[in-house]
């Protein structure tokens, strides 16, 4: 890995083994773009990659020279309303009303490592062999404000992270209304964009369509990142498919409104901005202040879809997720949600944890339901102490007595809410998010806390860090069930309100923090009605995020798929729940619907009570089995094979570092009469290695990934004597080991 800077050229070229990125000083002192793609070597001057032409109706810097436009130039971080008439990554209002800015390099600086974003997740190292970043200063000479771009390159990996900073150093207050954390200009737009989109309950399904002049983008307005768009997207060629091919991806460490948008323009080049939405951003930086945008990453490779997703898997695993349980194995826990809703008491969950421990789990996870007036969505979020018609000695009392069963104990919390029915709300009905005069919406019958004030953050964190410190809890369920509306903080003055948004998630970031500070062994799980804020700023303080409300096996199966795009294995949620299933009223196989929440974190959400003694027995045979692999499924290389968007079967696999062990699952959704035969093709083996798959067949390496793994079943003719018959959402587990 290295930063390559060729002083007279004013050339940067950051590379290591796998990729090159290169950029360079323009004509007029602004920044531009050579090369963002595989490791090329490193030269002295790449000046012939600044293609400059003259074009009719351009509009041109030089008063002698009419083929210097920035329309036509591919730049780091273009500027608004000058001779470029793409959506610029800044805009900046001013005192006399212009937003015309100009920002020229002035300085650049290298640094080991990788600084800290202050108040911002962000990737880090933990070594400063592991990246380098390189800080390019630019200066806009009239507003005196200058702009620190940000690019680290880590050892490994086509990975590039990027954010920018503003500071203020003139004497006249500014308003930053557009700040974006990337700008990519690539030189053609021969791509297929790749987004994640859904809405409750059917989170980040991968969809494609090809780029074409004009724009496409993604985005959310809603106050979190949410269900209906990830912060997350990919632009792949056409022809790269999982296992082989270019594309880049680009992923926000961030959980607020988002934009990820790419603009064709008429002469097929494409720009990528992501960052912060700007409708509804608007950011007064004071003379003297600064401003720091979330960070960005940037994953290229040429070798698929898969290898893409694994350079994302292993920096957000290793170098994203913090604390204590980033590298441990996940507890199996038991979470009585969909078992009881709110109707409990002490007795209840007693009995559903002793039955649960019976069976191997090893963590309790009480959820909603248990403070305040809590009995039903109308009442007592806010009041984080326990409700004592159901919980007579507390939550310290019941996480004593899950402790003494030899289980961990694990609660729910939706910190940033409250209901009008509550203490807090009483005490403090000017602590929520609305717009004087007007009506406050409801979402859930709850209100949103203005989580931009220190006071209300404070306060919360004084509830849940007394509740945590008093009670052996080793696990929180931080959960954030509406989105925000009306959006105004009480708090701030009329030229500030566009900062809400933004300062609010500012204010969860700084909850999370302080609590995980204080707190660290315990294992957060971030939960927003299920998926709602499943991304990567989240992954920065919990290691897990609760995949989705649906826990049908079927639908996970599509859920989990499109999520493992971006996100390992081992932060993703996921439970073995009743059938019929309480979001699709389906029946699945209680094989299936473990073999499904295997590639997750793994749990129960039921009352394991209420199944047979056979089913209960098969559960005690899943734990086993699930203590036993966990830390191959949760830290191996994961493989989509087969996508359950376009077949009737799914089919993925882990595989371990040494390539001795894989698990590969496969999953039928409809069985069919009088089937083809069929094969699934592995990946990432050991071509001269024997494996011998369950216990029996035995196949080297090569063998499996290209003549594949026979996967045919009884459906694909007559059943043999003794063979079953298969059936509907039936799954199988192969088990692969390398031969002594
Ligand atoms: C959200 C979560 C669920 C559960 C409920 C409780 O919907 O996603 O898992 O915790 O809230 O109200």
């Amino acid at each position: 890995m290295n930063i390559s800077v060729n002083v007279e050229q004013n050339t940067f070229h950051l590379y290591n083994n796998e990729i090159s990125y290169i950029m360079t000083v323009l004509p007029n002192g602004q920044m531009g773009q050579l090369y963002f793609g595989r490791r090329v070597h490193d030269r002295e001057d790449y000046s012939y990659l600044l293609e400059m032409r003259s074009r009719p109706m351009s509009s041109c810097v030089f008063d002698t020279d009419k083929s210097f436009s920035m329309e036509h130039i591919r730049q780091e971080y273009a500027v608004f309303g000058t001779t470029d008439y793409r959506i610029p990554a800044m805009e900046i209002l001013q005192k006399n009303g212009s937003r015309i800015s100009e920002f020229l390099f002035h300085d650049y600086r290298i640094e080991n490592g990788k600084p800290k974003l202050p108040g911002l997740p962000a990737t880090y190292t933990e070594d400063e062999n592991e990246a380098q970043t390189l800080i390019v200063g630019l200066e806009d000479p009239l507003t005196q404000i200058r702009l620190e771009l940000f690019y680290t390159i880590f050892e490994k990996g086509g990975v590039i992270a990027r954010s920018a900073r503003f500071i203020n150093n003139g004497v006249e207050d500014v308003h930053l209304t557009t700040a974006m954390s990337l700008c990519m200009d690539l030189p053609d737009s021969d791509y297929d964009w790749i987004q994640f989109s859904g809405a409750w309950a059917r989170e980040r399904y991968p969809k494609a369509r090809h780029l074409e002049q004009g724009i496409q983008s993604v985005g959310s307005m809603r106050g979190h990142s949410s269900h209906n768009h990830n912060p997350f997207v990919i632009l792949k060629r056409p022809t790269a498919d999982e296992f082989q091919g270019e594309a880049i991806g680009f992923s926000l460490i961030y959980s607020g409104n988002f934009l990820a948008q790419a603009e064709v323009d008429a002469y097929d080049t494409t720009r990528v901005l992501m960052g912060i939405h700007p409708a509804g951003f608007d950011w007064k930086l004071s003379a003297g202040t600064s401003f720091q945008t979330p960070e960005a990453v940037m994953v290229y490779t040429d070798q698929g879809l898969n290898c893409l997703s694994q350079t994302f898997h292993r920096l957000y695993q290793k170098r994203l997720a913090r604390g204590y349980w980033r590298d441990r194995e996940r507890p199996i826990l038991i979470n009585n949600w969909e078992a009881t809703y709110f109707d409990f008491n002490e007795e209840k969950l007693l009995q559903i944890a002793g039955k649960a421990k019976d069976c191997g789990v090893e963590l309790f996870v009480l959820d909603d339901g248990w403070f305040g007036k809590r009995n039903s969505e109308h009442a007592g979020l806010g009041d984080w102490f326990a409700n004592p018609d159901k919980l007579p000695e507390g939550i310290t009392g019941l996480a004593e007595k899950i402790e003494k069963m030899g289980m961990m104990f694990g609660l729910w919390f939706e910190p940033e809410m409250v209901n009008e029915d509550s203490d807090l709300y009483r005490e403090h009905p000017d602590w929520i998010l609305r717009t004087p005069e007007r009506k406050a919406s409801h979402g859930r019958f709850q209100y949103v806390l203005d989580f931009s004030r220190k006071e209300v953050v404070d306060r919360i964190y004084e509830m849940m860090a007394k509740l945590l410190s008093k009670a052996k809890i080793s696990y929180v369920k931080w959960d954030m069930n509406r989105s925000i509306t009306e959006c105004y903080s009480t708090a701030l003055p009329a030229d500030r309100q566009g900062e809400v948004y933004h300062r609010y998630i500012l204010g969860v970031y700084d909850l999370y923090e302080r609590l995980t500070n204080r707190f660290p062994k315990v294992l957060f799980e971030s939960c927003a009605s299920g998926g709602g804020r499943f991304d990567p700023g989240l992954l920065y303080y919990a290691p897990q995020g609760w995949t989705s409300d649906d826990t049908d096996a079927v639908e996970r199966l599509k859920i989990q798929y499109g999520t493992s795009y971006c996100y390992p294995i081992s932060c993703m949620g996921s439970h073995v729940s009743v059938t019929p299933n309480h979001q699709l009223n389906r029946c699945t196989p209680l094989a299936t619907r473990a073999n499904v929440a295997y590639f997750g974190t793994f749990g129960y959400e039921l009352d394991l009570n209420r199944l047979t003694v056979e089913e209960q027995e098969e559960v005690k045979e899943q734990i086993r089995f699930m203590k036993k692999y966990r830390r191959l499924i949760q830290f191996g290389t994961f493989y989509r094979l087969q996508s359950p968007f376009e077949n009737n079967v799914a089919g993925w696999m882990v595989v371990s570092k040494d390539k001795k062990e894989a698990i590969a699952g496969r999953y039928k959704i409809l069985n069919g009469a009088n089937q083809p035969f069929e094969r699934m093709y592995l990946q990432g083996l050991d071509a001269d290695i024997q494996y011998r798959i369950n216990e029996k067949d035995i196949r080297y390496g090569d063998e499996l990934m290209n003549c594949g793994l026979i996967t045919t079943d009884a459906s694909a003719g007559e059943s043999a004597p003794g063979e079953k018959m298969s059936y509907d959402f039936e799954s199988k587990l192969y088990m692969i080991k390398a031969e002594e």
